[in-house]
């Protein structure tokens, strides 16, 4: 029996008796792996002269071939057999609950936007929006802020080197105030002009961080343009959004005189609240009832106004005919109101522990209560 053939015997053998993958992957290394049996008998041809190569050398690599071969057909061989052994032993029970796929939740900010569509709708109110790349003529000029206001210094404007098309400089607007007067404009295009009734929420920037001021955060501006609106008006849309949103039907509001140059008379508006101990022993303010009653504060909630004279004819309107009223409030500040968080930075981290504790499912109505609001 020549070398070449014994080789193979011994090769077929091995391989054949080989029960396991891993046996076979150790034959393998025998065989050809680089200090194998066949590898030597390659490394041989190396040596011979150029005749007996010739000679010797189809044998030998016809040999490689051959337990290559035979080595691919066992393993498949053995592979078979491990499947069939699995398929033979193992079961799905098919009873068992299938595994929670992860649900993403509603960010509080959304939830409560959707709150104010929601209760604005049912007050006749429709949403509008704009851009947050402002013209400094929407966000300043036609705000009654001219150039130099000192308004203007309170706002911590972050600008673009851009020039605006209507002069200043192109900004992040720092209030959703500038869609008042893109809505204004549209509705003193229509002939004899349209009532205007419109919320406006979205993202307002400022150059301002701590842990009350995020430099974004978002607000919702309230509009109402009509004949013969006055200051009534406005106390009973905010006193009946307010109770709607929190609740609760003793909400109390203080009007404060104050100053913005959009609106005059202008006022801040304040919410009655009672300072109660929780379960925690922490004191906390629960809303509702007087802010002058014993134990009870005002807290400070939205700037609105009647909208001034200079801003309606600034957006086209004969303020003579038109009269209207505005409001702004923020809506991260009425979410930590009504569903109990104390920090607004927690509001953009972007942490999904936070948004699993506060979130909100995507199933959930709008309209649910909880938190500071529904504690009574
Ligand atoms: N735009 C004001 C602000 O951001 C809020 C406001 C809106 C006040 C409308 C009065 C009327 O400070």
């Amino acid at each position: 029996m020549s070398n070449v053939e014994r080789i193979e015997d011994e090769a077929r053998a091995r391989i054949a008796a080989a029960a396991t993958l891993e046996a076979l992957e150790e034959a393998r290394v025998a065989l050809l792996g680089k200090q194998g049996s066949v590898s030597a008998l390659m490394k041989t041809l190396g040596a011979m002269d150029p005749e007996e190569r010739r000679e010797k050398a189809p044998a030998i690599q016809g040999l490689r071939q051959t337990v290559s071969d035979a080595l691919s057909a066992r393993k498949a061989e053995l592979e078979e057999a491990a499947l069939e052994t699995r398929l033979a032993s193992e079961t799905i029970d098919l009873t068992l609950p299938a595994p929670q796929a992860p649900q993403g939740s509603v960010h509080p900010v959304s939830q409560v936007m959707d709150e104010l569509a929601e209760i604005f709708a049912d007050l006749g109110f429709s949403v509008a929006t704009g851009p947050e790349i402002e013209d400094d003529w929407y966000n300043f000029t036609a705000l009654n802020m001219p150039e130099s206001h000192p308004a203007r210094a309170m706002h911590d404007t972050f600008y673009f080197p851009d020039q605006a098309p209507k002069g200043g400089r192109m900004l992040l607007r720092t209030h959703t105030s500038p869609v008042q007067v893109r809505t204004m404009l549209e509705a003193a295009k229509v002939e004899g002009s349209a009532p205007v009734r419109i919320i406006a929420p979205g993202r307002v920037y400022r150059s301002d961080s701590d842990a009350t001021h995020t430099p974004m955060f978002h607000q919702v501006e309230g509009l109402v343009v009509d004949r013969d609106i006055h200051m009534g008006h406005l106390k009973w849309t905010l006193e009946t959004f307010l109770k709607a949103f929190f609740e609760k039907d003793d909400i109390v509001l203080r009007l404060r005189p104050s100053y913005f140059p959009f609106t005059e008379p202008s006022v801040e508006v304040d919410v009655g609240f009672a300072l109660e101990s929780g379960p925690d022993g922490k004191s906390r303010r629960v809303l509702g009832g007087s802010g002058d009653a014993p134990g009870h504060g005002w807290m400070e909630l939205l700037g609105s106004g009647m909208v001034n004279r200079r801003v309606l004819e600034f957006a086209g309107l004969d303020p003579d005919e038109w009269q209207g009223f505005a409001f702004g409030v923020g809506v991260d500040r009425l979410a930590m109101l009504k569903y109990g968080m104390d920090d607004l930075r927690a509001f953009f981290d972007g942490d999904v522990r936070w948004l699993a504790h506060y979130g909100f499912s995507a199933f959930d109505q709008p309209t649910l209560s909880g938190g500071v609001g529904a504690a009574s």
